[in-house]
C-alpha cells in the first residue's frame, strides 16, 4: 500500500520503535526491500537520492515502477516512497511524478532561506497529500554528490523548521553518511535531547544508519527518533555477496552467467540486511 510517511512516522513515535528508510538503486533493490517489509510485516521507506532517480532515468520511472511493483507483488504494508536529500527542483519533479514523499534539504543555505523554501514546499506537497522531511545541520560525509560538513543542529533552528508544518525533521547530531571512521565521536545526545524538547513531538530523522552501534539507535528512538535511514549498508552486503559468487567461479559453471543467478546471492544480501534493521528498529509486526 503506498502512502505518505506521515502517519506511520507518527505511529513510530508514539509506540517508540522507529520506521526504516532504506535507499534504492534498480528493480533488485527495490524487490528486495518491499518483500522484507512485508514478510517483516513492517512499514517501510523507499529512499531515492537524486543520483539514484537519475540513473534510474528519472523519477517518473521510479514513481511507475513502486507503484506497480507494489501491486503487482501484493504488499499491503505501508510503502512510502521518499526524495532522499532533495534539492527545491528535484522535491517538486517528485510530488509531480507521484512520490508520496519528499525531502527538501536546505541545510546548506542561510536559515532564513531554508525556513523560506521549506515553507514552499510544504505548501506544494500538503496540497497533494505528500509528506515533508527538513534539514537543519547537516550530515557529515557524502552520497551521491551531497555532502556535509556534519555541523551539529541548534535547537532554536529546529524550532523555527519544525514550526514550518512539516511532517519529520533531520538534524545532525554527528551522524555521517558512508561508514564512520575509526576515530567517531559518536552521536551528540546532549543536542538530540534539546532539538526534541524544541520540536514539540515532531518524529526526528537519524541519517547515516549505517555502522550505528545497536545501543546508540535505541537510545536515539528513545530520545524521539522515529525514521533511520540506512543505504551504505545495503551496497556493502550487496557487493559482499557478489564478490563471494563470482571468487567461488560461480559464474563460469552452468549458466551462472545468467544475470537473474548472478544477482541473485546480492538480492539475499540486502534482504538479510534490511531485516536485521527492521527488527533493530523495533518496526516487525507493526505494520
Ligand atoms: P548511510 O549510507 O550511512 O546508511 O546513510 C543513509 C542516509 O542517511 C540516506 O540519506
Amino acid at each position: 500500500m503506498l502512502v505518505n510517511a506521515r502517519d506511520m512516522l507518527i505511529k513510530a513515535k508514539n509506540e517508540g520503535y522507529a520506521v526504516g528508510q532504506f535507499n534504492i538503486n534498480n528493480l533488485e533493490w527495490t524487490k528486495a526491500v518491499l518483500l522484507t517489509a512485508q514478510e517483516c510485516n513492517s512499514p517501510v521507506i523507499l529512499g531515492v537520492s537524486e543520483g539514484a532517480g537519475k540513473y534510474m532515468t528519472g523519477y517518473k520511472t521510479v514513481a511507475a515502477m513502486v507503484k506497480a511493483m507494489v501491486e503487482e507483488l501484493n504488499i499491503t504494508v505501508p510503502v512510502a516512497l521518499h526524495l532522499d536529500h532533495g534539492s527545491y527542483e528535484g522535491a517538486k519533479k517528485c510530488i509531480e511524478a507521484g512520490f508520496t514523499s519528499v525531502m527538501f534539504d536546505g541545510s546548506h543555505y542561510s536559515i532564513e532561506e531554508n525556513v523560506e523554501k521549506t515553507k514552499e514546499i510544504v505548501a506544494f506537497a500538503h496540497e497533494q497529500g505528500i509528506s515533508v522531511e527538513a534539514e537543519v545541520g547537516s550530515i557529515g560525509g557524502e552520497e551521491d554528490g551531497v555532502t556535509g560538513k556534519g555541523e551539529v543542529a541548534d535547537a532554536q533552528e529546529c524550532a523555527m523548521i519544525a514550526a514550518l508544518g512539516i511532517d519529520f525533521l533531520a538534524a545532525g547530531i554527528g551522524n555521517i553518511h558512508g561508514k564512520y571512521p575509526a576515530n567517531w565521536q559518536g552521536l551528540d545526545f546532549e543536542a538530540l535531547e534539546k532539538i526534541k524538547d524544541a520540536t514539540a513531538g515532531m518524529p526526528l530523522v537519524l541519517h547515516g544508519g549505517t555502522g550505528i552501534p545497536a545501543e546508540m539507535i535505541k537510545k536515539s528512538i528513545s530520545l524521539g527518533v522515529a525514521k533511520i535511514n540506512v543505504n551504505t549498508e545495503c551496497q556493502l552486503s550487496f557487493a559482499a555477496a557478489t564478490r563471494e559468487y563470482i571468487e567461488a567461479g560461480k559464474d563460469q559453471q552452468g549458466k551462472g552467467y545468467d544475470p537473474r543467478k548472478l544477482l541473485a546471492p546480492g538480492f539475499e544480501g540486502i534482504k538479510a540486511t534490511v531485516k536485521e534493521k527492521m527488527e533493530l528498529f523495533g518496526s516487525v509486526n507493526k505494520a
